[in-house]
């Protein structure tokens, strides 16, 4: 599955994707790009994943954007090339499984945007967020000036990306865009527990979770509540919630089916 580029891994319940371009910060290149989107294919077929941890490989960076060079050199078939990477990045966000960005240094641009796609940001102190695309005279194109705001407040997301200023990991968790900051020795440990307690829970009902928290965000309350409903109807008939509360009232451990 994908070249050198993206390393894939799985142990039970939990993926894990490292971006292997340390030298090059892990920009996103074209063969990086293309490793996701068919790990991310793959993994629609996985029954046994719930959780995918992405980080970026070596000490400095998590991802320092897309390859700079590579959209200096696609001329005119450069939006070409980012509604491709728009695509991608919507398909990790629409993905059913959990995505858990492990940022371990630099997220800037597309590093930064590809964190914002996955459900859940943990940070390493050392991180650094932000949205630098106007320093090149360019903007950002996999999604950051739609899901900045949503993630951090518009102000605080225009500033960002008017100015290119970035956020420590300390200033990006009082803003909301991470959900933990850690040591860098603990980066990955800490994105494991959060894994394991992920996939420790009902499967269908994650998944159902996270439905209906994407698809209702840019609903009306109203109609987003509607969906909960229709939502809580399928899962709430589910052999896994008829176990989970059998189980809670003999008081005994379960393993989910995902049934
Ligand atoms: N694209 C291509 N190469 C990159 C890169 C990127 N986005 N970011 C870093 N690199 C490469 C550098 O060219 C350098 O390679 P060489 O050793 O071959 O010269 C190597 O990574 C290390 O970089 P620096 O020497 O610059 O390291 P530093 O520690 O001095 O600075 C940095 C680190 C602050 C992250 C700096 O590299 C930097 O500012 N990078 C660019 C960040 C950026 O502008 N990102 C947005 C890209 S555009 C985008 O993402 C568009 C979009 O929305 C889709």
């Amino acid at each position: 599955m994908a070249g050198d580029e993206v390393i894939f891994k799985k142990d039970k319940a939990v993926a894990y994707i490292t971006i292997n371009r340390e030298k090059a910060y892990n920009a996103l290149n074209r063969a990086v790009m293309e490793g996701l989107e068919e790990i991310f294919s793959e993994l629609e077929r996985d029954k046994e994943v719930m959780v995918v941890v992405i980080t970026g490989a070596g000490q400095k960076a998590f991802v320092a954007g897309a390859d700079i060079k590579e959209i200096k050199e696609a001329g005119d078939k450069r939006t070409e090339l980012i509604k491709k990477g728009q695509e991608i990045f919507s398909k990790i966000r629409n993905s059913s499984k959990v995505v858990i960005a492990a940022v371990n240094g630099y997220a800037l641009g597309g590093g930064c945007e590809l964190a914002m796609a996955c459900d859940i940001r943990i940070a390493s102190e050392n991180a650094t967020f932000g949205l630098p695309e106007t320093k090149l005279g360019l903007m950002p194109g996999y999604g950051g000036t739609q899901l900045l705001p949503r993630l951090i407040g518009i102000g605080m997301a225009k500033f960002m990306i008017f100015s290119g200023e970035t956020l420590s990991a300390k200033n990006a968790y009082q803003f909301g865009l991470v959900e933990e900051v850690c040591s860098s020795e603990n980066l990955m440990k800490e994105a494991d527990n959060v894994s394991r307690k992920i996939s420790a829970n009902g499967p269908l009902a994650v998944k159902a979770c996270k439905k209906a928290i994407n698809t209702g965000t840019s609903l009306s309350l109203d109609d987003a509540l509607k969906l909960e409903l229709e939502i809580y109807d399928k899962i709430s008939r589910s052999k896994d919630a008829e176990v989970g509360m059998m189980a809670f009232l003999e008081k005994r451990s379960l393993n989910f089916k995902g049934r």
